[in-house]
């Protein structure tokens, strides 16, 4: 089973990106491949029009290989922090870069951070909208964290919340076996 995380926050100190690679972490003690597209690493270009039907022409060799890479997994985990009330502008760009039906046959699963709990899950909820115009299926657990999740440690940080960790477990079971149901081919869809 091959997963891709995608990391909507390119701050260099990001909870969103935490969250994601303990995330990662499970799946890969389920025997999940996994690729973690960091945008701050592998920043792609605004998404141009006259790509759109075919983004695989576009001039930019990360947004290529980014539509590569979200063609051949079973699933993705999307990440974001909250921005005005949303998910972040980086992100969006991301999905733009994508082909109309990219998501087809794709569990997503969807995971956020806030600096506070008011509104943390927001930018799951409205990212539901644009997997399901992706043609994808959002999970149903989803994970919204607070700043408070986390500890300082070190030049970094960590997740700390036991109640988080239980629920990333059970987003990563829900994933792959969703992602399994998929890869079969079941005769029922
Ligand atoms: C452009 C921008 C917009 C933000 N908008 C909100 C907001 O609407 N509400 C809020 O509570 N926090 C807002 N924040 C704070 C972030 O949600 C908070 O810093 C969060 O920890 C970012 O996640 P990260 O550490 O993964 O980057 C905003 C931050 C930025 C940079």
């Amino acid at each position: 089973m091959k997963i891709a995380l995608i990391c909507g926050s390119i701050s260099k100190k990001s909870h969103t990106r935490v969250l994601l690679t303990y995330i990662e972490s499970l799946l890969k003690s389920k025997g999940a491949e996994t690729v973690f597209w960091d945008l701050s690493l592998r920043p792609l270009s605004i998404a141009i029009p006259e790509y759109h039907k075919n983004p695989l022409q576009s001039p930019d060799k990360n947004v290529r290989d980014f539509v590569t890479l979200i063609t051949s997994v079973d699933g993705l985990v999307l990440g974001s922090p909250l921005y005005h009330g949303s998910y972040s502008g980086v992100l969006k760009n991301a999905l733009d870069n994508l082909a109309y039906d990219a998501f087809r046959n794709k569990p997503i699963a969807l995971v956020s951070n806030s600096s506070s709990i008011r509104n943390c899950a927001h930018p799951c909820e409205h990212l539901r909208l644009v997997v399901r115009a992706l043609y994808g299926y959002a999970l149903q657990t989803q994970i919204g964290t607070a700043n408070s999740d986390y500890e300082e440690k070190g030049t970094g940080l960590l997740l700390i919340d036991e109640e988080i960790k239980k629920r990333c477990l059970l987003l990563t079971q829900e994933l792959l076996r969703l992602a399994d149901i998929f890869t079969k081919n079941h005769p029922c869809i």
